[in-house]
């Protein structure tokens, strides 16, 4: 069980695309991913990116039962998603306030695609392949931005909607790092 420690904004290696996985089922992937998941639960994510703990691979994994961090969030499968490609499903965008481990303490409005279909592989190289709307999408399309070196900030249209979770949602108290 590693924990790693989560990349905040301004580290260059974050705004740099990342590399897709070439071989699949590896030692290396598997430990990887599971310090991935004990990063992401240290911290209460939803989400989290390879390049936020420094390993700037194609590799994303997300999902939870109900997060502190999104009390109203409808659950998300527990997702590996490797060398991921994302399709719009239409036209039609939402805004919705999302957060990010490698930016603390911080919430933004972030238009995203309502609907989308993403592929990509699992860890044994098996192939996903899925239609998510709302939250869900919102997720992936946020994980996968870290893998193209964007960071939700970047994606804000309306400054104003921009600010410190504390002043913004000052009941989500027990939202630990972020
Ligand atoms: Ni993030």
């Amino acid at each position: 069980m590693t924990v790693r420690t989560v990349l905040k904004m301004g580290t260059p290696s974050l705004q740099e695309p990342s590399l897709p996985v070439a071989a699949f089922d590896t030692p290396e992937l598997h430990m990887l991913i599971e310090d991935l998941f004990d990063t992401m639960h240290a911290y209460n994510g939803v989400g989290i990116a390879a390049p936020q703990i420094g390993v700037n691979l194609q590799v994303v994994i997300f999902g939870f039962e109900a997060s502190p961090r999104y009390p109203d969030a409808k659950p998300v499968p527990q997702t590996i998603l490797i060398n991921p490609v994302i399709t719009p499903l239409s036209d039609e965008e939402e805004s919705g306030w999302e957060g990010c481990l490698s930016v603390p303490g911080l919430r933004g409005e972030v238009p995203r695609y309502t609907r989308i279909r993403y592929q990509g592989f699992d860890e044994h190289g098996h192939a996903i392949d899925r239609i998510a709307e709302g939250f869900h999408a919102r997720v992936v399309q946020h994980e996968c931005d870290h893998l193209w070196g964007v960071l939700y900030p970047q994606r804000i249209r309306d400054m104003t909607r921009f600010g410190f979770l504390d002043v913004l949602f000052p009941d989500l108290t027990d939202a630990p790092d972020d």
